[in-house]
């Protein structure tokens, strides 16, 4: 195919409501097959929404770097910019936006932490925080599941990995609260300051974590990393631990909330399919499988060009901005059948792109899948009659990353 210019989309815009409320149809209004790669003057980025396109993105690090992945979309005021800065958060505020070798440098000690076995020695933990969240619910008839379980389900799995004690848990979650908006959202300039100065909080209690536990080590992620400082300090220093510190705790617990909440949603939706997985537990990997292909709670990721390039037949300069619509690739009619249906028994929903792919692919996709998995087990063998609250609206954070409700009332339904 012959290069062309770029198609233009001057109303795409990804934080108005009716895209916030429900982007898939947005998705559906576009002329995908005949643009499916775009620009969106509303962000300055090009979107990309065929999962080839984005394929051949996430494969070819030294094109398309990672640079832009948590750069805000407005310009910061002067005055977060330099509380920011101030805090110890760059620019590039951690792994995930690193290029090569930096990035390796951090991800590499990190992915210590994720082997199968210390994931697996997770499992009683994840099982008691569970069945405790929910025991605080148990008698109610009604509750908002995304209070009781997603949301501190893995909040509190992410801050024991990194051995911080549980008094500190609420207010970590607090400062915790409103990061998205930063780097994926559209914050007020008042806002942005609040958090900023919550993010400078944030960083200075790692550092202070990891000094702490120098002294006092523990049976915690944060330890096994300073016994690598402690080896050789020249290959991770302590400011880098807090640096890997502060990229797990931030990846590793709105995007699993959005999935819990995503997964329930979905299976409740269709109330045959909550009972069939109730009577049968084993679909429930399948079941997160295809929520993470139909409705991921990542759906966008980002990508700069280093160079001049052609892709999906588009010629792109240098330093084009791409906005990698993850959750499109997953409605791709070319590498899933009848995309716009949820279905349990889709035999290859795994080819979803929700956790990236390449040099980055997310550190915590097993522990995430496992939250998610035993979370919705625990779920189903309490509230084998769970259904949704009746007259609810979703209503979802405004940002372009992270999606999943903010509330999901439920109903526990009759004994059975
Ligand atoms: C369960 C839902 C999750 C989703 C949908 C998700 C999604 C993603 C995505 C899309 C990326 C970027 C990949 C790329 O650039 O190629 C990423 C990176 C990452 N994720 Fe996750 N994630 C999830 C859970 C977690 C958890 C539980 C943790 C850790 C506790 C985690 C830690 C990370 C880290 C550290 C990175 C950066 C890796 C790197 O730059 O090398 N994630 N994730």
């Amino acid at each position: 195919m012959t290069a062309s210019r770029c198609p233009v989309h001057e109303r795409f815009d990804l934080l108005a409501p009716d895209f916030l409320a429900d982007p898939y149809a947005v998705l559906a209004s576009l002329p995908l097959d005949e643009a499916p790669l775009f620009y969106a003057p509303s962000i300055g980025y090009y979107v990309l929404t065929r999962h080839a396109d984005i394929e051949q993105v996430f494969r070819d690090p030294a094109t398309f770097s990672a640079a832009v992945a948590q750069a805000p979309l407005v310009p910061l005021v002067p005055e977060a910019a330099e509380i920011l800065l101030a805090g110890g958060h760059r620019p590039q505020p951690s792994m995930v936006s690193l290029d090569e070798p930096a990035h390796a440098r951090l991800r590499k000690p990190a992915a210590r932490a994720f082997s199968v076995t210390r994931i697996h020695a997770m499992i009683p933990a994840i099982e008691a925080t569970t069945a405790r969240l929910l025991d605080a619910v148990a008698g109610q008839d009604e509750f908002d599941l995304v209070a009781a379980l997603a949301f501190p389900l893995p909040a509190n799995i992410v801050f024991s990995l990194m051995g911080v004690p549980d008094s500190d848990f609420a207010q970590l979650k607090r400062w915790c609260g409103s990061r998205a908006a930063l780097g994926w959202g559209r914050p007020a300039p008042g806002d942005q300051v609040e958090i900023a100065t919550s993010m400078a909080a944030y960083r200075r209690y790692l550092r202070d974590l990891v000094e702490r536990k120098a002294g006092q080590p523990g049976d915690d992620l944060t330890s096994a990393l300073l016994a690598i400082y402690r080896e050789d300090p020249d290959r991770l220093t302590r400011e880098e631990i807090s640096s890997i510190l502060f990229s797990l705790s931030f990846a590793g617990h709105e995007t699993t909330t959005g999935l819990i909440g995503n997964t329930v949603r979905r299976l409740l939706e269709e109330p045959g399919r909550w009972a069939r997985v109730a009577a049968r537990p084993d679909l429930i990997p399948a079941a997160v499988e295809e929520t993470l292909r139909y409705d991921p709670s990542v759906p966008v990721w980002r990508r700069v060009t280093t160079r001049p390039v052609t892709i999906g037949g588009v010629d792109l300069p240098e330093g084009a901005k791409l906005f990698l619509w993850l959750a499109a690739g997953g409605r791709d009619g070319a590498v899933f059948p009848e995309p716009d249906r949820f279905d349990l028994d889709r035999a290859n929903s795994g080819q979803h792109l929700a956790f990236g792919l390449g040099l980055h692919y997310c550190l915590g996709a097993n522990l995430g899948r496992l939250e998610t998995r035993l979370a919705l087990e625990e779920l189903a063998r309490r509230y084998p009659r769970l259904r949704l609250a009746g007259d609810q609206e979703f209503a979802f954070h405004p940002n372009i990353s992270f999606r999943g409700p903010q509330v999901l009332r439920v109903r526990a339904g009759e004994a059975p």
